[in-house]
């Protein structure tokens, strides 16, 4: 795989067991925001983080997420319509700002602990794994490809 040694990750993301290889997409390009974590996304709109985001989602999140954010066929769901409440319903620019950011805490809280119902886990945690700025990363890519 050309992608930086990307098989490790990607044999691992089969399973929902936690996730203890690096992730090894180069974020050095990425703002830095350090800590605390935010509750917003910091990137909203940055075009270049996007384009990052995406080469880390595909090494990431697209196992069951899909190629692209193209959750067809994939046991994931399609993140790039997180958004679809707020754009589709809200006509208030205040309401819709505040759904996003609701959207915002949702999506980091999501990735950071993962997916567990009853018990079973359908998505691994990724707190420890992914920083601060990977997972604003994610969002910013997920954001430009709204549908
Ligand atoms: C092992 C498969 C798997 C991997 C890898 C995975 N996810 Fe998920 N994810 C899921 C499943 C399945 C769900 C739906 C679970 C549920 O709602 O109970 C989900 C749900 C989510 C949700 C909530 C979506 C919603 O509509 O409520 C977000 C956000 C999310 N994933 C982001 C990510 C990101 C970002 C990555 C990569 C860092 C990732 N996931 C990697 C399987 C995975």
């Amino acid at each position: 795989m050309a992608l930086l040694g990307a098989a490790g990750v990607a044999a691992q993301q089969a399973s929902t067991e936690p996730i203890t290889t690096p992730v090894t997409v180069d974020l050095s390009a990425l703002p830095a925001l350090g800590m605390p974590w935010l509750e917003d996304n910091p990137y909203r709109g940055n075009a270049k983080v996007a384009e990052i985001g995406r080469t880390l989602f595909n090494q990431a999140c697209a196992r069951c997420h899909g190629d692209d954010g193209n959750a067809t066929h994939h046991v994931g769901t399609d993140l790039r319509r997180l958004d679809s409440y707020c754009f589709g319903k809200l006509k208030d620019e205040a309401a819709r700002r505040h759904c996003v950011r609701d959207n915002d805490h949702y999506f980091k809280e999501s990735v950071l602990h993962g997916k567990i119902r009853v018990g079973v886990a359908h998505m691994p945690p990724w707190e420890g794994v992914l920083t601060q700025e990977a997972i604003w990363s994610l969002r910013s890519f997920l954001e430009s490809r709204r549908p």
